[in-house]
C-alpha cells in the first residue's frame, strides 16, 4: 500500500492507458530504472483559470520530454499528441484545478545489464497538488549554499534533457546545503561562474537589468526562464543572456530563482561553501526587491490566465 500523505489530491495515476488507485502499484524492483537513473521525465504545473485548469506552456515540456528520450536513445511509446491528451485525462481523472503533473519515461522490466536491451519503454504519469517548492516562507526569499562540487558540464552531457540518473547530483547537493542550514543549494559550473540551482535557473537584477545565463554555461535553459525573459520585456525591463560570475552574484541588486517547481522566488543571501569561515553574503539590501516582486506578480497572472497576451501559453484542460 502506497499512502498518499506527500501528494495530496492523488488519487489515481496513469500506466501505459489504464488508470491505478494511487495506492496500487505493480514494479518489479529488478526494473532497469531503479538500478541505473534510465528514466527522462518532466516537471510541468497547471493552474486554476476562470476557465478551469490549464496546463502551462504543455507542449514545450512534451517537446523536451521527446528530447530527453531521443537523449537517452529511448524510444517512446506514446506520441506527443497522446502524451498531451493523456495528461489532461489524469487531471480530470484526479478532479483537480490546479497540480503538478509528472509524465515518467523509463526503461522497465526486463534485463539488468547496462544496455536495457530486453527492457520495454513504459510511461506513467502522476499529478498532485503540489505548493510552495521551498516551503510557504519561501516567498519572502531563500537563503542559498554554493556547493564545493561543481555542475556536470554541457561537454559532458546534453542539458536540454531531464534524465533521472542525472538529477542524482541535485539531489546530494540540496541534501547537503540543507545540512548545512540554507533552504537550497547552488552549483558554480567547471568555469567557476554561477550555473543554476538543483532544479531551477537563476537571474540577477543590477541597475534595473535582468541578466540569466545560458546552455553554455551549463544550465537547463528553463521554460519558465525562457517565459520570464518574454515577459521582463514586455514588461519594459531590459534584458541579458549571458555569464553570471560570483562577483555579479555577490554584487546584484537583487537575484531569485525560477523554475516550474519554485515559480518565482527571491534569493536573499549566498553563502559560498567553499570560502573559510562560510561568511552569509546578502543580495542586495537582503530582502525581497522590487523586480522580484514584479516578476512574481507577473508570472502568477500570466500561468492563471489573467494575462491575455500569455494565453497562448495555456492548454486548457476541459476545453
Ligand atoms: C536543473 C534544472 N534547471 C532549471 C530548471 C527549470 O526549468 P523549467 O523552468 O523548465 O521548469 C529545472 C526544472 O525543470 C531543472 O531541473
Amino acid at each position: 500500500m502506497f499512502p498518499n500523505t506527500h501528494f495530496p489530491k492523488a488519487s489515481r495515476y496513469w500506466h501505459m492507458g489504464k488508470f491505478h488507485d494511487w495506492s496500487e502499484a505493480g514494479f518489479h524492483p529488478m526494473m532497469h530504472a531503479l538500478h541505473y537513473g534510465t528514466s527522462v521525465f518532466e516537471g510541468i504545473r497547471a493552474y486554476g483559470t476562470a476557465r478551469g485548469p490549464a496546463v502551462f506552456r504543455l507542449t514545450e515540456h512534451i517537446d523536451r520530454l521527446l528530447l530527453s528520450a531521443e537523449v537517452a536513445r529511448m524510444a517512446s511509446p506514446y506520441t506527443k499528441d497522446e502524451i498531451i491528451e493523456a495528461i489532461k485525462r489524469t487531471i480530470r481523472e484526479n478532479g483537480q484545478d490546479s497540480c503538478y503533473i509528472r509524465p515518467l519515461l523509463f526503461y522497465s522490466y526486463g534485463n539488468l545489464g547496462l544496455v536495457p536491451k530486453a527492457c520495454p519503454v513504459e510511461l506513467t504519469i502522476a499529478t498532485w497538488e503540489w505548493g510552495a517548492y521551498l516551503g510557504e516562507k519561501s516567498e519572502n526569499g531563500v537563503n542559498v549554499y554554493i556547493v564545493p562540487s561543481r555542475r556536470v558540464h554541457h561537454s559532458q552531457f546534453n542539458m536540454a534533457a531531464k534524465l533521472g540518473g542525472v538529477y542524482v547530483q541535485s539531489t546530494i547537493c540540496g541534501l547537503e546545503a540543507r545540512q548545512q542550514g540554507f533552504d537550497e543549494a547552488v552549483f558554480l559550473n567547471m568555469e567557476g561562474r554561477v550555473s543554476e540551482g538543483p532544479g531551477q535557473n537563476i537571474f540577477i537584477v543590477r541597475n534595473g537589468t535582468l541578466r540569466t545565463n545560458e546552455r553554455s554555461e551549463s544550465v537547463l535553459e528553463g521554460i519558465t526562464r525562457t517565459s520570464l525573459l518574454e515577459i521582463a520585456r514586455d514588461l519594459g525591463h531590459k534584458t541579458e543572456v549571458g555569464p553570471i560570475t560570483k562577483e555579479d552574484f555577490f554584487g546584484a541588486d537583487e537575484a531569485f530563482f525560477c523554475g516550474t517547481a519554485v515559480e518565482v522566488i527571491p534569493i536573499i543571501s549566498v553563502t559560498d561553501g567553499s570560502e573559510p569561515g562560510k561568511k552569509r553574503h546578502p543580495v542586495g539590501p537582503g530582502k525581497t526587491g522590487p523586480v522580484a516582486r514584479e516578476m512574481m506578480t507577473a508570472y502568477r497572472e500570466a500561468v492563471t490566465g489573467r494575462t491575455a497576451r500569455y494565453e497562448k501559453w495555456l492548454t486548457f484542460v476541459r476545453g
